[in-house]
């Protein structure tokens, strides 16, 4: 049985945020900055990562309490040996209904088939920039848009469903507005402009630097026509629009100008195994210690309620410039977004 918990603004929980790993092939400016994640920055040892087993066991509990979606990621998921044997484990739990994996789509070549033999389903893709030289810069690892491309277009004839995903940063790469949308519409793919948001406390993160939606439809309506599309269900993040002379849709994250707290059904696991009720929180709850004791899964599923019944997050809703730089905050690669 099912039971509906819901916190103090009434949100029911939904989704579950699984990361498996804080390693990236990656090094984005805004995520895991080169300068702080070097060579010898101290990742996680793998008896902190939460096991398979351990992961799956929580999952079970969390759909008691009336999750129905996972979404895994990172750091970048597929740094996690053997994902796939994850997500075989995640899709025979009773009530899920809907597993995503969120990637920057490199090890795809590796793992696309047996994502596809695991069962997944959908896979978003995050992309900055189709400039190669500038996508190169930007996630500090000098590898070309080309290959990503490369990556999205097996993940579409493995069958998959593919969203693409691309952070907006004001003078960085606001000039691949219109030729991401170009792209991405010819192909028939479902793209997501993101604001640039305010997480953890190494991106230098400024309302300045933020390109909001309004900004981004004024640019897109030069070139296109859209309509907004009504929402798919309670607490879909993205707002989604048409193009008017194909079916393709195109996406905004509105962390930022639009906030959408008030339909946040989210936990989030850290990939060690902390429990987080917002993306932007300064404390998670260790539910690696409690799988790791004597206690039953009634207790852990206790402890979980608890949590849940006493959230009122609502970062986004209150930011100011101040809470930005003044919040200890989590970091993006540990808590995966
Ligand atoms: P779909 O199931 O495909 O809709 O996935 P999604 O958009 O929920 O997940 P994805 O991992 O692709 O995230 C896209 C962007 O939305 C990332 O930048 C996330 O950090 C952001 N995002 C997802 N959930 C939340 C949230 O609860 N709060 C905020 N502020 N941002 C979120
Ligand atoms: N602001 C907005 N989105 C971000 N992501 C990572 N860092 C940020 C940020 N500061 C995105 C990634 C990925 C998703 C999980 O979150 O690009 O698409
Ligand atoms: Fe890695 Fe994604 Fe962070 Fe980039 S945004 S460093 S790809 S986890
Ligand atoms: Fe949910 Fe926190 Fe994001 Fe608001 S800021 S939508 S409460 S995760």
């Amino acid at each position: 049985t099912v039971q509906t918990i819901r916190d103090q603004l009434n949100r029911p929980m939904r989704d579950l945020r699984i990361s498996v790993t804080d390693r990236c092939n990656f090094r984005c400016s805004y995520c895991m900055p080169k300068e702080i994640f070097g060579d010898d920055y101290a990742f996680l040892p793998k008896s902190e990562l939460l096991s398979f087993e351990e992961i799956e066991r929580l999952a079970n509990i969390f759909a008691k309490l009336g999750v129905k979606k996972i979404r895994l990621t990172g750091g970048e998921p597929l740094m996690r040996r053997n994902i796939d044997e994850l997500i075989k484990r995640l899709y025979v739990i009773d009530g899920i209904e809907d597993i995503g994996l969120t990637t920057n789509g490199v090890l795809l070549n590796v793992y696309g088939e047996r994502l596809k033999d695991a069962g997944l389903k959908r896979i978003n893709i995050s992309l900055d920039a189709l400039d190669p030289k500038l996508f190169g810069e930007i996630n500090g690892r000098g590898i070309s848009s080309n290959l990503i491309l490369e990556r999205i277009q097996f993940a579409k004839e493995l069958g998959f469903r593919v969203k693409i995903n691309m952070v907006v940063q004001k003078g960085l790469n606001e000039h691949q507005i219109v030729p991401m949308a170009k792209y991405c519409k010819e192909n028939g793919l479902e793209l997501r402009f993101i604001e640039f948001m305010d997480v953890g406390n190494d991106n230098a993160w400024s309302f300045k630097k933020v390109i909001t939606k309004k900004e981004i439809i004024q640019l897109l309506s030069k070139e296109f026509n859209i309509d907004e599309v009504e929402k798919d269900y309670f607490g879909e993040v993205a707002k989604r629009y048409q193009y008017n002379d194909t079916e393709t849709q195109v996406g905004f994250i509105t962390s930022v100008s639009e906030s959408f707290c008030s339909s946040c059904t989210r936990a989030r696991l850290s990939s060690d195994g902390k429990l987080y009720t917002c993306l932007f929180a300064g404390n998670g709850v260790d539910l690696r210690s409690l799988v790791r004791s004597e206690l039953s899964d009634e207790e852990l599923e206790q402890t979980i309620i608890d949590v849940w019944e006493k959230r009122q997050d609502r970062y986004s809703d209150e930011r100011t410039e101040e809470t930005a730089k003044k919040y200890k905050k989590i970091n993006m690669s540990y808590i995966g977004g």
